[in-house]
């Protein structure tokens, strides 16, 4: 029982502190990466969905779902884990969108306790300004809300704090649970989480859904990142797992419940969000006609109007170099409710 665990008996906390730890340095070899030698999980198969459009496929930036390598873990069969199932160009997609598309009004964002106002332009217009730059805006990006806004301080949600939830968002998620074999999932929040290099999250449970049994989907992005999932109490000792570029968690049954946290942000030599054949040399000290020869192709439909000119694409991998994203979806209504109010 909780209240009889003295702070003792936190062992969350000691296994939080120790990947948090700067110096020296942790140790990285009990954290479990999820790869071809992956042992400590099972394998398991995507849910076979109705015939998927190629188009919807591409427009969301996903690999077909039968390529999918899913998996669950020895110490937590609940936690699911989709190694990154974007195509090259799909995380970059959406690495844009986090940044360019969402930290915008009325969206909610951390830069109006910094007493940042946004006002029309997109937090990403305002910091690649030269005033942005001098103020060093881009780092000051903590978090957004979509959807209903997650309110930091009662931890309620209500009818009359809310915003949209872009479309593909809700089209990604409702795919992505599909294929795990969630079928009814609605994405009505999203926080999107900025971490730079020394960001960490600290040991936390999502119970602010009235809705708690539908699966928590968390999506990374950019840098990689020590992650700790344990149990109903700070009691039970978390399991370190690595994420990187492209993972999707997926929180379901128990561990939906479960305590976790982000001790570290590690930065890796990797960049699976940038297709390998791509050409960004090119991007430093362009001249304006050399911006417009020099443009990411994108392969999709849909994904072929929103070609990035080369300025923008060179700031954008300058951010993820040092910086992650998470996209953290829930499903806030039970079946049975129309609204929260
Ligand atoms: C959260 C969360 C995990 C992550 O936003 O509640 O747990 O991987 N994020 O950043
Ligand atoms: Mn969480």
């Amino acid at each position: 029982m909780e209240n009889t665990v003295g702070i003792s008996e936190d062992n969350f906390k000691e296994v939080f502190k120790y990947y948090k730890r700067r110096k020296p340095p942790p140790s990285f070899k009990d954290v479990l990466h999820v790869n071809d030698a992956f042992q400590d999980g099972l394998s398991i198969p995507p849910t076979s969905i109705s015939v998927i459009e190629e188009d919807e496929l591409q427009s969301l930036g996903l690999l077909p779902p039968k390529d999918w390598k899913i998996f669950n873990f020895i110490s937590h069969p609940d936690l699911l884990f989709v190694r990154n199932p974007f195509t090259e160009n799909g995380q970059l997609k959406w690495i844009d969108a986090c940044l360019r598309e969402y930290p915008r009004n009325p969206n909610k964002t951390n830069l109006e306790s910094c007493n940042i106002a946004l006002a029309d332009s997109s937090w990403w217009d305002l910091a690649t300004s030269p005033e942005g730059r001098k103020e060093d805006l881009l780092k000051k990006l903590r978090w957004v809300t979509l959807g209903y806004h997650h309110n930091w301080d009662t931890k309620e949600y209500s009818e009359d704090m809310q915003g949209v939830m872009p479309q593909d968002l809700k089209r990604l998620c409702k795919l992505v649970a599909k294929v795990l074999g969630y079928e009814d999932f609605i994405a009505e929040a999203a926080i999107l989480n900025f971490y730079h290099s020394d960001s960490s999250l600290g040991p936390h449970t999502d119970h602010s859904e009235p809705n708690m049994s539908a699966p928590l989907l968390s999506f990374s992005f950019g840098q990689s990142a020590v992650f700790l999932i344990g149990g109903a109490t700070k009691k039970t000792r978390p399991t370190a797992i690595f994420l990187h570029s492209g993972d999707i968690l997926v929180m379901t049954g128990a561990t939906r419940q479960a305590y976790h946290a982000v001790p570290r942000v590690v930065c890796v030599d990797e960049t699976p969000w940038i297709a390998k054949n791509c050409d960004n040399s090119k991007s430093e000290g362009v001249s304006e006609l050399e911006q417009d020869n020099c443009r990411l192709k994108f392969k999709g439909k849909q994904l072929e109007t929103q070609e990035l000119n080369c300025t923008v694409k060179h700031d954008i991998l300058n951010y993820v170099k040092t910086s992650r994203i998470n996209i953290n979806i829930r499903q806030v209504l039970l079946p049975s409710m129309q609204s929260l109010s």
